[in-house]
């Protein structure tokens, strides 16, 4: 196969996981053998045919370094999953914009060099998509980083919360420009979100009358802090919306409250709560904990998005991949139920489905 040129927009803790991975998987062949993976090949591509071109952070710890350092620099604190061999692509000085948030002015060193061309650096090096692992609250640099993929030409996929391809007007111009586009916020591959509405749901296919749910939890990291300060609410009110449609009637739901607690580091607790009442009334409690930990949850659906994508630049489709961003993530352009999401994301891999 040929390879997938990708370059990454911020090389924190998911960039790590992502970079890792592709290292941690290459030498399997065998599906049963690649433990932890939803998939080893898609369409064809195998996690070896990712090759990082460029890589942009503002963290004085990390540009200039090779990435294969760079994943391993403070503030990074992920697991080490494998040793990276050198990628000879240098971390390069994008526009801080919002990328650093009030909590996180003491953890973070901006470096002091200038910032680079980013469009030009893209088109130097090659890079076909771009992926933004930007912090959560920087929608400015989000943005920013969306227009210079654009100007290099470049298929883009945002896993941050930033709305960029669940909005109208950037869609518009990927489309213009020809060139694919996904998102907004990636969804775990085992997430407190989807945990809780399958509770739910086997609850209430069951015949139990659910009255009272919640869901918090607790992770350390820089981005729990950033979430912390800039992006709670609106985790929370999305969270919460999202959990309300595993039931088929109304009650008392909270979901992804969420708290930083430093020593955690990448780690995070979730805590799931449910009150309801069965037969007879008969009342039923469940009360239960998911212990995961952040980056590595990313890996494997970023492992099938950016197959996904490079699948459309292979077969010429441009604009908002709809099939895509619905399986991979929490606010697609087009929101449908899991089950109709992942068979449409199917199809669309077989080239059954145009998008
Ligand atoms: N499982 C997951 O971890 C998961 C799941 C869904 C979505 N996400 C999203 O992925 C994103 C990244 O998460 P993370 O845990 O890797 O965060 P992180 O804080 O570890 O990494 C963010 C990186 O961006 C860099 N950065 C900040 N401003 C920048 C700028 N202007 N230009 C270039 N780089 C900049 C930081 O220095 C840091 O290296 C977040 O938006 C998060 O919401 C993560």
């Amino acid at each position: 196969m040929t390879k997938i040129k990708v370059a990454l927009v911020g090389v924190g803790n998911c960039a790590s996981a992502l970079v890792q991975g592709t290292c941690y998987y290459r030498n399997m062949e065998e599906e049963a053998d690649a433990i932890g993976l939803k998939r080893l090949f898609l369409g064809g591509y195998h996690p070896r045919d990712f090759e990082f071109v460029s890589a942009f952070d503002i963290e004085a710890r990390k540009v200039g370094k090779d990435l294969s350092e760079a994943i391993f620099s403070p503030p990074n604190i992920t697991l080490r999953l494998t040793d990276v061999p050198r990628l000879d692509a240098p971390v390069l000085k994008g526009q801080v914009l919002d990328g650093v948030g009030e909590y996180l002015k003491n953890v973070v060193t901006i470096d002091a060099s200038p910032t680079v061309d980013v469009a030009q650096k893209l088109k130097e090096n090659d890079a076909e998509i771009v992926v933004s692992l930007l912090p959560s609250g920087a929608r400015k640099a989000s943005a920013w980083y969306a227009k210079e993929a654009l100007k290099a030409g470049c298929a883009y996929v945002n896993a941050t919360p930033a709305f960029i391809a669940s909005d109208a007007a950037w869609v518009k111009s990927f489309e213009k420009a020809r060139l694919p586009i996904v998102g907004d916020d990636l969804v775990d591959q085992v997430g407190a979100t989807i945990l809780h509405k399958v509770l739910l749901k086997t609850l209430a296919d069951r015949g139990v009358r659910v009255s009272e749910t919640y869901q918090l939890d607790v992770g350390g990291g820089t981005e729990s802090l950033d979430t912390l300060e800039r992006t709670r609410e609106v985790k929370r009110i999305l969270k919460t919306k999202s959990v309300e449609t595993a039931l088929p009637y109304k009650a008392s739901v909270i979901a992804g409250s969420t708290d930083y607690v430093d020593f955690l580091e990448n780690r995070r607790d979730s805590y799931f709560w449910i009150q309801g009442l069965f037969f007879g009334r008969t009342p039923l409690q469940l009360d239960l904990r998911l212990s995961s930990v952040d980056a590595p949850n990313a890996g494997s659906i970023m492992f099938d998005v950016i197959r996904a994508v490079k699948i459309a630049l292979d077969r010429g489709i441009a604009g908002p991949l709809l099939s895509v961003s619905a399986y991979a993530f929490k606010r697609p352009p087009q929101a449908m139920s899991l089950e109709k999401a992942e068979g449409m994301f199917e199809g669309f891999i077989r080239g059954e489905v145009e998008r």
